[in-house]
């Protein structure tokens, strides 16, 4: 049998997403209902130890070289820290990544960088208060940009910043954040929005598509295919270029994971915040792993599991088939 995480369509995950907690201090409506959720409760969470030894296993046993840290908002574990520096000293060491709303980013930039962390993804949808409380239902913009301020002032680079577009909410803006991204040297990543929102109010026919995005942007710049190989990543990168005199402004990245997946080359495992292998953001299904941490199971039987899991990974979302049904639970439970 093969050491890594091989599926029926012959990818091999080398790519891990973990969740470390559903909660979160926003509400994007994208993700959580306004209400919020019943959380996690403190041991249903897996424990700092217990998330070191399953990126460990990932690493030693199953070919996972990268390592990104999601949520609910990961900044509200109080342990991140201490999370990324036991990832940091395992042997083949894996890159660690973040994807994170920066509410509190700025006093922990530099423990986070100092414990290991190699670089943030920022989800941010627009620079307008008044759109951002939209949103978010919070009035917190402000913290999200001395977040990232302080991210930049310790060295954290890249920082991409991810914005979900929704119509007529933020579409309009695209041009003023995207100006906004590249005089700041942040790299705009423009995201369709997936049907994984609490209230089930997602509409195919009402979503902004990858091809409106470029026709919203190409009124004020002209963007042209990067030369840079996909290696399987969500975005697709533009060189952007000033509409009226050709000026290189920097690169835009734009994920279309409704009307262009990348399935295909999808190089994804994920751990839910409980301890549970998802082999797809749509999985309909989970694999425990937390009883069997939680029993005594050795690191070869997690593997075990782990490796059955992805054997029964789907070829993909599925979200054009008469027969898609979204997942119950929204992006903020599953995990980003
Ligand atoms: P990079 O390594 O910086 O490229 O990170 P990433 O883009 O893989 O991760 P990030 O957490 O920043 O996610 C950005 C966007 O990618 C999300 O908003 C989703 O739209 C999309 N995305 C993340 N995970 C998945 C996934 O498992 N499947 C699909 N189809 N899209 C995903
Ligand atoms: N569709 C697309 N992206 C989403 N995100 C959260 N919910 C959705 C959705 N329904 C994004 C967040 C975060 C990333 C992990 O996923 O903005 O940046
Ligand atoms: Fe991979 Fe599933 Fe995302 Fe497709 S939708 S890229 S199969 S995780």
């Amino acid at each position: 049998s093969s050491p890594a995480l091989v599926d029926r369509f012959g990818r091999a995950a080398t790519d891990l997403r973990v969740s470390l907690t559903d909660f979160c201090n926003l509400r994007c409506s994208y993700c959580m209902p306004e209400s919020g959720l019943t959380f996690l409760k403190r041991d249903q969470l897996l424990s700092t130890e217990e998330i070191v030894r399953l990126v460990r296993i990932g690493v030693e046993e199953l070919g996972v070289e990268q390592v990104r840290f999601t949520g609910g908002e990961p900044l509200t574990r109080p342990d991140l820290e201490e999370i990324l520096a036991g990832c940091a000293a395992l042997p083949g060491r894996p890159e660690l990544s973040l994807t994170t709303n920066a509410i509190g980013l700025d006093h922990r930039a530099a423990g986070l960088a100092a414990a290991g962390l190699d670089r943030i993804n920022v989800s941010l949808d627009t620079v307008v208060s008044e759109t951002f409380e939209r949103i978010t239902r919070r009035p917190l913009l402000h913290r999200v940009l001395e977040g990232i301020d302080g991210a930049r002032e310790a060295g954290l680079s890249p920082i991409k910043i991810n914005a979900v577009i929704l119509p007529g909410v933020n579409d309009h803006e695209l041009p003023n954040l995207l100006a906004w991204c590249l005089e700041r040297d942040l790299q705009l990543r423009v995201i369709e929005q997936m049907p994984l929102d609490a209230d089930h109010v997602w509409d195919r026919g009402a979503m902004v598509t990858a091809g409106r995005v470029r026709e919203i942007l190409e009124d004020r710049f002209s963007l042209s295919p990067a030369p840079v190989a996909r290696e399987g990543a969500p975005a697709e990168l533009f060189d952007v270029a000033a509409r009226d005199d050709g000026e290189h402004l920097g690169r835009l990245g734009i994920i279309a994971s409704v009307t262009e997946p990348f399935c295909a080359d999808c190089r994804r495992t994920r751990l839910t915040a409980e301890g549970s292998v998802r082999t797809c953001l749509f999985s309909r299904e989970e694999t425990d792993l937390r009883t069997a941490l939680r029993s005594g199971a050795t690191d070869a039987e997690i593997a075990d599991l782990w490796r059955a899991a992805h054997w029964g990974k789907k070829a993909g979302h599925g979200m054009d088939r008469a027969d898609f049904v979204p997942p119950e639970r929204p992006m903020s439970a599953i995990g980003g």
